[in-house]
């Protein structure tokens, strides 16, 4: 039997990525809307030149271009995806079953922390300029200072981690987190995880989730 497509949801630094990362290990492909937006910056594409001081300034891209960006980057013919930032809010939920999970076994899994233990984690996040992988200068240092533990790329500052962005990411998150839940939990294929504790015992709880 196929496995499901995982909905992975949840704050500005609750840890998405990270447990991606670990996710990845069981068969699944990654897809972030983030990831994917910042690499059209980064190429100085019209795109990236257009969107750029949106997601520096903390506010969401509009739905057609992610939605769009989101289609050309997976095939559920050929992967398992976990969805890491989509959807952002229901008009994002609704065009993901609609127009590409079209009947799709879903599971939505929620990581759930207090917003106040976030910004320590977000100014401390460091990433790879190259591989992605995620670090944090606190509880996750790489062994060389400034350089990937995985492939020696430069660990780079994302530009919307400062404080004030933050500040702005987290209002957007807190008003449009609820309906999300709430559509998710309707269809009961909500799960909440404790991610307010280690990033291992984090994904105990999503593999538990999961794997049948
Ligand atoms: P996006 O890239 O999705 O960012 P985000 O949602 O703000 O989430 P982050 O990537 O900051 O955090 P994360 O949950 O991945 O945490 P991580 O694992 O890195 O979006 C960025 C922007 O793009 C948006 O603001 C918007 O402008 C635009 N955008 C994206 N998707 C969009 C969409 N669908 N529609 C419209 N616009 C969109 O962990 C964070 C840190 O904490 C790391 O240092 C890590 O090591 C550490 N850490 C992780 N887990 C733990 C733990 N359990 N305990 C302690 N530390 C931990
Ligand atoms: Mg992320």
């Amino acid at each position: 039997m196929s496995k499901s497509q995982i909905i992975l949801l949840g704050a500005p630094g609750s840890g998405k990525g990270t447990q991606a990362a670990k996710i990845v290990e069981l068969g699944y492909s990654h897809i972030s809307t983030g990831d994917l937006l910042r690499a059209e910056i980064v190429k100085k594409s019209d795109l990236g030149n257009r969107i750029s001081s949106i997601i520096n300034n903390g506010k969401l891209v509009d739905d057609v271009t992610v939605l769009e960006l989101l289609k050309v980057n997976c095939d559920l013919d050929k992967a398992s995806y976990i969805f890491d930032g989509f959807p952002r809010n229901i008009e994002q939920a609704k065009a993901l079953d609609e127009i590409v999970l079209q009947g799709s076994p879903i599971v939505a899994v929620y990581l759930d922390v207090s917003i106040k233990e976030l910004v320590s984690r977000i100014v401390n996040r460091r990433t790879c300029e190259k591989c992605k992988d995620i670090y944090n200068l606190i509880n996750k240092p790489p062994k060389n200072d400034g350089f990937c533990d995985t492939c020696g790329g430069q660990l780079i500052l994302r530009k919307d981690d400062n404080e004030e962005t933050v500040t702005s990411r987290m209002d957007v998150f807190e008003d449009s987190i609820n309906p999300i839940l709430g559509y998710y939990e309707q269809r009961g294929v909500l799960k909440r995880v404790d991610a307010s504790i280690n990033p291992l015992k984090t994904f105990e709880q999503i593999k538990n989730i999961i794997v049948d």
